[in-house]
């Protein structure tokens, strides 16, 4: 077990380059499934949640390599199982493999992925398509467990823009028989790049990039190679980073247009930004304004993964900022921890809260309640004054490659210290 311990006031500067995308390489690794030939990722980030999927997909029987950020996987022989273990139990994005195990094995058997955080809705919106299509639910009360002879195309509107229920659909309807056109999908970034591979596979999906997709069904799919998107919620961290430390970041290696929403934002806080094809130059202003409404939504909207980093910041901004979660209500817990280091906070309700800044902060030990949440105390760390002591940075490996080191690379004085339990 490690934590982080943060020395604030470090002005950071220099040059970022940013991994690939977490929520875009798990459903990557799961469509390889579909094929039984070999297929190459490039710019796979080496973070704990692509190691659990990498680890279920070996206990059915995936040949995988993963060096030096690439990854080549080949599904040969695979078994069904029941997925049961602590990796399906404690990661939300296991669900993925019930569209690819329908489609390939015609069965998928599991625990509820994410155990309670995963509540019955989300579940609704998977099952929802996958009925659709054809497959039979044989449990979904204890656990998932779907079964399908033949997958069939229809047209489907999804119950709600869905992230990874669009990646289950998507991954079951491109060996259906026939055509499918889902309807109000989601079209994250990180959907599109599973599209572009599963189409490199010899998928025929039309429409990428909207809330509407058309997917011609193909008997087979085949090898492939591709180079995983840089993540754009990495990116959007090291903005703050900058911004938040009175620094001047290059962020290299992302598409800024997914961010197009968060820039405004960080515009609007003074933030001085200069945009080119692939990079990004962020530069703090003398004095940071506060935002009068940061509301998340869907893509191309406010990103609620960006959320907690953006609202650091505004702990900082001079004025009052108010933040509207609309997903999950357990997602503004972190500014309790931001409150007792010095933070102005007011909770309306489980979704929103008033910032009032600035505030003076002081380092002290907080623990983090979730990936994002995690990074966003890492970020008001670095602005604090004083040492802060942060727990349960094993969230923050979840899905952020080398933090610290990329942290340090710029500047920030961060430890990662090795403690018992
Ligand atoms: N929704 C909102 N407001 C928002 C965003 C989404 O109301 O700001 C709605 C969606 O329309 C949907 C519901 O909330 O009805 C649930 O979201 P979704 O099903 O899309 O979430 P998910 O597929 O379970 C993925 C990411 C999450 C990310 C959400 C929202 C992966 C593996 N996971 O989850 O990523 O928070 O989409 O974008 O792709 C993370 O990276 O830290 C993370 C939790």
């Amino acid at each position: 077990m490690h934590n982080f311990i943060v020395e604030g006031g470090h002005a950071l500067k220099g040059v970022v380059d940013i991994s690939g995308s977490k929520n875009a390489v798990l459903p990557i690794i799961c469509a390889t499934l579909l094929t039984n030939e070999k297929c190459t990722l490039k710019n796979v980030p080496n973070i704990a949640d692509v190691n659990s999927i990498i680890e279920i997909l070996r206990s059915l029987g995936s040949e995988i390599q993963f060096e030096n950020n690439t990854v080549t996987i080949q599904n040969k022989n695979l078994t069904l199982k029941n997925l049961s273990g602590n990796l399906v139990a404690k990661m939300r994005a296991s669900i993925l493999l019930l569209g690819p195990l329908l489609a390939r094995i015609g069965e998928a058997k599991m625990n509820f992925p994410g155990g309670c955080v995963l509540g019955k809705r989300s579940v609704d919106s998977h099952t929802h398509s996958l009925k659709k299509l054809g497959a039979e639910i044989l449990d979904e009360k204890k656990g998932l467990h779907l079964k399908a002879k033949k997958l069939k195309g229809t047209n489907i509107v999804m119950p709600e823009m869905s992230v990874t229920a669009t990646e289950n659909a998507l991954m079951a309807a491109v060996l259906a028989k026939g055509v499918t056109r889902l309807r109000l999908v989601a079209c994250e970034p990180h959907v599109q790049d599973l599209c572009r591979f599963l189409n490199k596979m010899g998928a025929n999906i039309k429409g990428v990039g909207t809330h509407y997709l058309t997917i011609e069904g193909v008997k087979k799919l085949h090898t492939a190679e591709h180079r995983i998107i840089g993540d754009y919620l990495e990116a959007g961290t090291f903005a703050i980073a900058s911004a938040i430390t009175a620094g001047d970041v290059l962020i290299r290696g992302i598409n800024p247009v997914d961010l197009d929403s968060f820039w405004q934002k960080l515009e609007d806080a003074g933030v001085e930004l200069k945009i080119e094809k692939n990079s990004v130059r962020v530069k703090a202003p003398k004095r940071l304004k506060s935002v009068k409404m940061i509301k998340t939504a869907v893509y191309p909207g406010f990103p609620t993964d960006l959320q907690a980093p953006f609202v650091a910041l505004m702990t900082k901004a001079n004025g009052v900022s108010k933040v509207f979660e609309t997903l999950f209500e357990g997602r503004l817990n972190y500014l309790f921890e931001l409150e007792k280091m010095g933070a102005h906070v007011e909770f309306l309700n489980p979704h929103q809260a008033i910032i009032i800044g600035p505030a003076k902060l002081k380092g002290l030990p907080i623990a983090s309640c979730d990936l994002r949440a995690g990074a966003a105390m890492v970020l008001a760390a670095l602005a604090a004054d004083g040492i802060t002591e942060i727990s349960n940075i094993r969230y923050i490996d979840r899905g952020y490659e080398n933090f610290d080191q990329k942290l340090i690379s710029l500047g920030a004085k961060i430890e990662r210290v090795a403690f018992e339990v």
